[in-house]
């Protein structure tokens, strides 16, 4: 008898994700979400990444943070409400919580269990702090917590996780934050920038080779969740500066022909042939501002560090 051991039927799998897959490895040029890198051993490789000496966003942006803590402070209201998109560790946010005096923080992501973990951490740091978690997709309209509707609000989306949208789907990210925040919030964003393509290149393709295993998860993922057939050592990670379109892109490329099986769905692959995985745009000051004005913010201020390799921006929703 054969038993396929790996295969599922699709009652058994998350449909959203399945249905991606199938569609991105089924168009040309094939395609996934960076959204999918993000399972538990994605999240831990990411963790990774933030460590290594040739990514640096992370610890510009925490340096930033900490050392333009006040004046960013000064661009916050009191006893506001702290809105964070996405939820990932909370080294960021404490350092906002530690500087300023907020009196709820409303972290919002679509993984509830995750969330629930860090907020119970927090009450315990913060004790006169009201933490109200909300389980949803942050790029989809949302509700706040009705506990929160009278307190000035403050938006936050560190990371420069907004590079994973392309500039339409940032401005649409930024006019959705400023309906559910609503007139007179502010919002705090870290955007990464643009610099010389050496040290982008290295920031991506990493000595330890990092990188490539959070890249090549996703097909890992692939197969554990949706009983692929992937096999990992067919493809290569790849990181590349698209400088006209002002981005890195990373991309897992075959090394072979081969063809490959998806629930019930099969894709072929010529040798060379990409999926393309990550975007991650890099942004000038100048650009990022002008995306916010025609996004329905006015940009308030913007902060780098000395080598000017990380911004953190304020933007205020004028009524
Ligand atoms: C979490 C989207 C900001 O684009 O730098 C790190 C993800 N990808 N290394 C980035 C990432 C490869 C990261 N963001």
């Amino acid at each position: 008898m054969n038993v396929h051991i790996n295969a599922r039927t699709s009652a058994q799998v998350d449909h959203s994700f399945a249905q991606d897959v199938i569609a991105g490895l089924t168009q040309k040029p094939k395609k996934l979400s960076p959204k999918y890198f993000y399972d538990e051993t994605g999240s831990k490789l990411f963790e990774q990444i933030t460590l290594l000496p040739e990514y640096y966003p992370t610890r510009t942006e925490l340096r930033i943070l900490r050392d333009r803590g006040a004046e960013i402070a000064a661009a916050i209201p009191s006893d506001a409400a702290l809105v964070e998109f996405g939820a990932g560790a909370t080294t960021k946010v404490r350092l906002l919580l530690k500087q300023s005096s907020f009196k709820a923080y409303v972290p919002v992501d679509i993984s509830g269990e995750f969330l629930n973990g860090q907020a119970s951490a927090l009450r315990a740091d913060f004790p006169e702090l009201a933490v109200y978690p909300v389980t949803a997709d942050f790029t989809k309209p949302f509700e706040l917590p009705p506990e929160v509707k009278e307190m000035p609000k403050v938006g936050f989306f560190p990371g420069s996780t907004i590079g994973n949208f392309d500039p339409d789907e940032a401005s649409a990210f930024l006019r959705s934050a400023r309906a559910i925040l609503g007139d007179g919030a502010t919002m705090i964003v870290g955007v990464d920038l643009e610099k010389d393509e050496r040290v982008l290149h290295e920031a991506y393709n990493d000595a330890a080779g990092i990188t490539g295993q959070f890249n090549l998860n996703v097909l890992a993922r692939i197969n554990r969740e949706l009983g692929g057939n992937l096999d990992l050592a067919g493809f290569e990670h790849s990181a590349i500066y698209n400088r006209k379109r002002h981005r890195i892109e990373m991309h897992l490329i075959s090394r072979k022909p081969q063809t490959i099986r998806v629930l019930d769905h099969t894709a072929t692959f010529k040798t060379g042939e990409t999926i393309h995985t990550e975007s991650s745009y890099k942004y000038s000051i100048e650009r990022f501002t002008a995306l916010a004005r025609n996004s329905g913010w006015s940009p308030r201020a913007s902060w780098t560090d000395p080598d000017g390799m990380f911004s953190v921006h304020a933007l205020v929703a004028e009524a």
